[in-house]
């Protein structure tokens, strides 16, 4: 469903007549194209505080493909490394650094502050780092024309590399007022090309006949990844196009069924899975007092109960490789709740305690990690089926003043699936625009 009102805004008269009826304003976004894989101009790097990051930052920084400088009159994009902040008064030196520069960045610039890990016994550290998240929040929703915020707690800038350079990339498009946490990976983990990180990685991605799921596929395979798509076995034709568009392999299978783990681990054979992306969802919405049990029932078992069963069977049967990554689909109802869909946000709730959980025990124990994008309006069938009055506030209500596109939250999960990623475990990133529910 094409968003007229984006299209509209983006000519002259539109422009004008949007502005003088002081309606929202969005900018294009620019996303990964062959052409233009990176973003181009100027990256300023600004201090607050005594950084413990300096030289290692500016290397892994200089391989974003920005031109990393000291002063800039239009910058692409800002780092601001503020992880010694370590007291209340030393946030003014945050503001000092981007107050003078905040008005200058690019259309569709990018705004990123590194902070770092908050102390669990130094209070004053605590308040200070913690007061960068709303600082970053309240930025995102003040930058406006395509520009995003992102707040990242770091212990080491080698960890953060695959993070940053995500980030500093038309690839995080949509994503925007997020807070990452990066922990350390020992040796870190570092993909051999940068522009194909999946080379040589299979990758089994659920609900893939179409949408969200064949957006990712078609994602992971560019990145360089093997593809086994999964989805029901009615949307076997639309399936093996997929599949054979990306080079791949189909497997209609329900993901419901009791053997599912088992199914998918055979169809792997003789290969084993790195990289399991747990996508396929349903809605079956109606207010609580409304729905009856067929209506509750199944949306948990697709959404949540499915996702449980199927990785602990390929984490169990040693299916999952070390190095591994598991991603999964919560959203923003699953944060934020949706009138009539307390089934389903139930279930989008459920991921997150799943993902928060597992993280730390499937990285201890099998070398894996464990994330989840949680999406926010994103253009699909889904959503396609909307009524148009509550269609157009879900597109409008964010700090992008737009719906996301499939390709945006499999660009997030193809960040979660780099061998470069191994420190990014049990996060929870939403792609939403920075929507305002749920913020
Ligand atoms: N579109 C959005 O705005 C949005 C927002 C938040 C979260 N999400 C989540 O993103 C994911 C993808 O959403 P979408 O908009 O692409 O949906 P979609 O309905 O277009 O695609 C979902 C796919 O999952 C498949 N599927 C459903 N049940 C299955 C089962 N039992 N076994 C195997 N496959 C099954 C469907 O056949 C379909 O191809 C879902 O988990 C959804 O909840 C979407």
């Amino acid at each position: 469903m094409a968003d007229r009102y984006l299209n509209f805004t983006g000519t002259a008269p539109g422009r004008f007549l949007t502005r003088r009826l002081g309606l929202p304003q969005p900018s294009p976004l620019r996303r990964w194209t062959p052409e233009h894989p990176y973003l181009e101009g100027e990256l300023l790097l600004l201090t607050a505080g005594e950084s413990a990051h300096g030289p290692e930052l500016s290397t892994v920084l200089s391989r974003t493909h920005l031109d990393l400088a000291a002063e800039s009159s239009s910058p692409a994009a800002v780092v601001v490394d503020a992880t010694g902040i370590s007291d209340v008064p030393a946030l003014s030196e945050v503001h000092a650094a981007l107050h003078p520069v905040v008005r200058s960045v690019a259309e569709n610039g990018r705004v990123v502050v590194l902070g770092a890990p908050v102390s669990p016994s130094d209070h004053h550290q605590a308040a200070a780092q913690q007061a960068l998240e709303g600082f970053v929040r309240s930025l995102g929703k003040e930058l406006g024309r395509g520009r995003t915020a992102t707040l990242v707690r770091m212990s080491s800038a080698a960890a953060a590399e695959s993070t940053l350079r995500f980030l500093l990339s038309p690839r995080s498009a949509y994503v925007s007022g997020q807070v990452i946490e990066v922990g350390e990976t020992e040796p870190p983990t570092t993909p051999v090309d940068w522009d194909r990180p999946l080379a040589g990685r299979t990758a089994l991605v659920t609900g893939a006949a179409r949408g969200i799921g064949a957006a990712v596929a078609e994602v992971l395979a560019r990145d360089g990844a093997r593809v086994v798509v999964l989805d029901v076995p009615s949307a076997q034709a639309e399936l093996v196009r997929v599949a054979d568009r990306l080079g791949g392999t189909a497997l209609p299978l329900d993901i419901t069924a009791d053997d599912a783990g088992d199914r998918m681990a055979s169809a792997l054979a003789p290969a084993d899975l790195d990289i399991l992306v747990h996508n396929a969802g349903i809605t079956r919405d109606r207010r609580l007092a409304n729905m009856p049990s067929d209506r509750w029932d199944p949306v948990l078992d697709v959404n949540l109960t499915s996702v449980l069963r199927t990785t602990d069977a390929l984490l169990k049967s040693g299916t999952l490789n070390r190095g591994g990554r598991v991603v999964a689909t919560a959203s923003i109802a699953g944060i934020a709740g949706n009138v009539g869909q307390t089934n389903y946000a139930a279930s989008k709730a459920g991921i997150i305690g799943l993902v928060r959980s597992l993280a730390p025990v499937a990285s201890a124990e099998h070398g894996v990690t464990v994330n989840a994008v949680a999406p926010g309006f994103i253009e699909t069938k889904m959503t396609a089926a909307v009524p148009l009055f509550i269609r157009e506030a879900g597109r409008r209500m964010n700090s992008l003043a737009q719906g996301g596109l499939p390709v945006d939250v499999a660009e997030t999960t193809a960040w979660f699936a780099s061998p470069g990623s191994g420190g990014v475990n049990g996060q929870v990133v939403r792609v939403c625009g920075q929507s305002l529910l749920g913020s």
